[in-house]
């Protein structure tokens, strides 16, 4: 990063992975980034796909430009950009964005190969300070709306209990698998449409979050001592003889179900499979499944990011990138935890961001031409 008393220079770029719609600045963080005292350059066409028109990006003071990275101190990013398309970028430039550190190993590789500091926002410590630079978060609860709207756009019946004079709708039964963030707007969103709701995660302390989102709790209660709960808040791998009881639970209990939305990630590994084929063929014909997690690996069997898998009659369907249906929100949203991320650590002296160490450490994939972080080193 320059630090000759220059205007911090920050770089939006127009993302280039197939399907993305979002963007990592809106006029609103670009007015912010100035207010600061930086510079802001972003590519044309940056904002299209969000619904953002580069006359707004200007409009709020930022450089519209075809080659946003040359001289920039800081680009931002939803995804990581290709290293080849930094090339004049300044010395050490910072890259923010959500990196996939364990998906995209090579790009990081590159990142430290042309002495950029990589800082991968997904790794962001899940402490009550960071709350606000949560990409995961932010990105999570928009995908769990979303995937309740869109298997009620596929199901064959509606959600809530209907009485007509022609007869009795009944109410849909929705279950929601995994309860983070994404599963607890899951549960909110299947509410508020009307269905009756249940949920599970193998985290005992979501029972009471269930609960209070009057939804009714599916817990294995069979196994004793498993807290299930790991580092950050995060699920951990469970035992073998928990694996089975949860699996007889779900057996009996799916087969009821109208709707089930699999939410189930455990960092840096694949998704664990919650619904198997004979588990499917349980279910009555008509009922969809939303897998969250398709995109890594799938809680289901059968599911394939983007498409809709009919296995004996049930649906089942997954996005690669359930957030890129939501690119004006989800794109406000992950602005604002970059924003708030590079504003929190801004040093009014400098006219720059100066991290701390607990963050830092967490985020910094690279640093002077090498792979720095244990996670990736480990
Ligand atoms: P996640 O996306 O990693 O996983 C989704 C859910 O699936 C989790 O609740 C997890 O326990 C559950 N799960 C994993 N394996 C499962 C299995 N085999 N069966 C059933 N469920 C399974 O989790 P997410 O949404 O990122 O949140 C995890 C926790 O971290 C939550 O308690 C959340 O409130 C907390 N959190 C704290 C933040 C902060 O303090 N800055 C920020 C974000 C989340």
């Amino acid at each position: 990063m320059d630090q000759g008393g220059a205007a911090m220079r920050i770089a939006v770029l127009k993302e280039r992975a197939a399907g993305e719609t979002r963007v990592s600045a809106t006029p609103e963080t670009v007015k912010k980034f100035i207010a600061l005292g930086a510079v802001v350059a972003v590519e044309a066409g940056a904002g299209e796909a969000a619904s953002i028109a580069d006359v707004d990006y200007a409009a709020a003071g930022a450089e519209v430009t075809a080659n946003p990275a040359t001289g920039a101190d800081i680009v931002l990013g939803v995804q990581g950009p290709d290293p080849a398309a930094l090339a004049g970028v300044n010395p050490g430039a910072w890259v923010v964005a959500g990196l996939d550190p364990f998906g995209q190993r090579a790009r990081v590789d590159g990142y430290a190969a042309a002495g950029l500091e990589a800082l991968a926002m997904e790794f962001m410590p899940r402490i009550t300070r960071a709350q606000s630079m949560d990409i995961l978060s932010s990105q999570s609860n928009l995908s769990g709306y979303k995937a309740v709207i869109e298997a009620a756009n596929v199901y064959g019946r509606a959600f809530p209990m209907m009485m007509t004079a022609a007869g009795t709708v009944s109410a849909a039964k929705a279950f929601i698998m995994g309860v983070g963030v994404a599963g607890l707007q899951a549960i909110a969103t299947a509410r508020r449409l009307g269905a009756q709701v249940s949920a599970t995660d193998v985290r005992s302390a979501t029972r009471e979050q269930i609960q209070s989102l009057g939804a009714k709790p599916i817990f294995v209660e069979s196994v004793a001592g498993i807290e299930g709960e790991g580092a950050g808040g995060y699920a951990t791998e469970m035992s073998e003889e928990y694996q089975k009881a949860q699996a007889e639970l779900v057996s009996s209990h799916i087969a009821k179900q109208d709707i089930v939305i699999t939410t189930a990630l455990i960092p840096g590994r694949a998704a664990p499979r919650l619904i198997t084929d004979a588990q499917i063929a349980t279910m009555k014909p008509g009922s969809v499944i939303f897998d969250l997690a398709a995109p890594a690996g799938g809680n289901v069997e059968g599911s394939k990011p983007d498409e809709v898998v009919v296995k004996h009659g049930v649906k089942i369907i997954g996005y690669a990138n359930t957030p890129a249906k939501l690119p004006a929100d989800a794109s406000a949203l992950f602005s604002r935890n970059l924003y708030n991320f590079l504003s929190a650590f801004w040093d009014k002296e400098a006219g720059r961001p100066v991290l701390d160490e607990e963050i830092g450490n967490a985020i910094r994939l690279t640093h002077g031409g090498k792979v720095v972080n244990e996670r990736l080193l480990g």
